[in-house]
């Protein structure tokens, strides 16, 4: 499906995102043919630039990040619709000039007054810029005779009472129903696979319960550290950062229950159960582990530790790897452990979900023969190398019985010839289209920060552990598996 002529407006548009994901992605999306005909990129930010000098950023930003092959044709369509408003967001004539513009787009390109206004910018100005929209009418759908739609980024809030303003006060600006919340790991095809390996197959469903299943790791592991970024980082940490939003998700698309249908809507009240389900460590000072990244080496450079990053107070606290245990009080996982890690600066950068079978309950072979035989796997590689592993014993060819774990790989790259769109690719779309399947809403959003808000109420006044970059994580992370008889899986 093609969208309807329209514009999206991006503010924050010098920004990180916006260079290396937002407009690369709408490159792609012109390459792929997916945007309609009179398609308006609208820049606004606080330079002293013209039309042209935002459609030359754009074309770099372009050139250095799109996925797919560069095409002048397919760039010199996309340029020629580059328009760019200065100003700042308290600049009340410059929210009136893109107001204008907007209506003007209307007779030059027949966009009907559809737009969608991407807010790339600090949570700290959305309220400014939100407050301009609606006062110049271009947040009402009614006023503008077309749709209109906000696309807000994470961090959604800090905790559950800043979010709960947010949403009160993106739900007051724009109607409910047009504000999409982006969590850029719902765009990423190997998350969306999770709902249709579950759902599409009868393989997997009988054995995803209690019964069968002993524990499910979700590792989302990233080799660099901070960048430039410490700002933003120290104020936030890991658990705000990633487990809040992404790794929620991950663990909701994982438990849910089946839904009736594909409807954001019917997907959204399965995903809120378990949500909602969620169970917090009786003791989270034994059951949750946060590390903060030393001196060390990665991939083979030797990086600084987290207080030596530019922007860090060198007496911080905030941590930069988290695991948790957690649990989900209903019957299909009633006392199955969810262990949940992420960090920066470990040895490389993997995510996966490994959901860890029961050994069997009985094993009719001679001791010496199972020694090299493990529990059942099935592990989901997010990324990268996308695909999907399964893990069971089966006979060593020789004369004796002996059983060993052997692995079944599926790579995304081998079994399908289309490629991957990236995740903003894919949420860009479903912004113009309108769908909002992949956006969580407010009461997800709220959700997490229930699981979190009582976490970092226990963590406060604590310590990081200290780990070595280029290492897994702290020791106690390890150790608050080895006690209950378990390792984290070699990711
Ligand atoms: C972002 C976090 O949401 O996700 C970053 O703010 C993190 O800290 C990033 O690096 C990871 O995204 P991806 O798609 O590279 O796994």
């Amino acid at each position: 499906r093609i969208p309807e002529p329209c514009a999206l407006v991006i503010f924050g548009v010098t920004g990180d995102l916006s260079r290396k994901k937002l407009i690369p992605a709408l490159y792609d999306l012109a390459n792929r043919g997916l945007l309609p005909p009179g398609f308006v990129v609208l820049g606004f930010a606080r330079r002293d630039w013209g039309d042209e000098d935002f459609a030359d950023l754009a074309r770099n930003a372009a050139q250095a990040h799109a996925r797919t092959p560069w095409r002048d044709e397919v760039w010199d369509r996309l340029s020629s619709n580059i328009k760019f408003v200065p100003g700042s967001f308290d600049d009340d004539e410059a929210f009136d000039r893109l107001a204008q513009t907007l209506d003007e787009l209307r007779a030059s390109h027949g966009i009907e007054g559809n737009a969608a206004f991407y807010l790339s910018i600090p949570p700290s100005a959305f309220p400014v810029v939100l407050k301009q929209l609606e006062r110049t009418g271009m947040s009402d759908n009614q006023k503008s005779g077309g749709w209109r739609r906000v696309v807000v980024e994470k961090p959604f809030g800090n905790d559950l009472q800043s979010a709960k303003q947010l949403n009160d006060l993106v739900d007051h600006a724009f109607t409910p129903g047009d504000v999409f919340r982006i969590d850029h790991y719902l765009g990423k095809e190997t998350v969306q696979n999770i709902l249709a390996l579950r759902f599409a197959n009868t393989l997997f469903e009988p054995v995803w319960n209690s019964l069968y299943v002993d524990s499910v790791q979700i590792t989302m592991a990233e080799d660099v550290g901070i960048g430039t970024r410490a700002a933003f980082y120290d104020t936030v940490g890991t658990t705000r950062d990633v487990v809040q939003n992404h790794l929620l998700q991950l663990l909701s698309l994982v438990t849910m229950e089946e839904p009736t249908g594909f409807s954001a809507d019917e997907i959204r009240t399965e995903k809120l159960k378990v949500l909602r389900a969620i169970k917090l460590p009786a003791d989270i000072a034994r059951d949750t582990v946060r590390g903060q990244y030393q001196p060390g080496w990665v991939a083979g450079e030797r990086v600084p530790g987290y207080l030596d990053e530019k922007g860090v107070p060198a007496d911080s606290t905030t941590e930069t790897y988290v695991a948790l245990t957690l649990g989900i009080q209903n019957r299909r996982w009633a006392g199955i452990p969810f262990y949940i890690r992420a960090g920066k600066r470990l040895p490389r950068r993997v995510t996966e979900i490994a959901v860890l079978f029961k050994k069997a309950p009985h094993l009719p072979f001679a001791p010496s023969d199972v020694e090299m035989l493990g529990a059942n796997q099935f592990v989901i590689r997010v990324q990268p190398d996308e695909g999907i592993t399964l893990k069971f014993g089966s006979k060593v060819p020789g004369t004796t019985m002996e059983v060993r774990d052997i692995t079944m790989d599926v790579q995304y790259g081998e079994a399908f010839t289309e490629a991957s769109p990236e995740a903003y690719e894919r949420l860009i779309l479903d912004v113009l289209l309108g769908d909002k399947t992949l956006f969580p809403d407010a009461a997800e959003v709220e959700a997490g920060w229930k699981v979190v808000d009582p976490l970092e109420e226990a963590w406060t006044g604590t310590k990081p552990e200290p780990y070595r970059a280029g290492e897994w994580g702290p020791r106690a992370a390890d150790e608050m598996l080895v006690r209950t008889g378990r390792a984290w899986r070699r990711a």
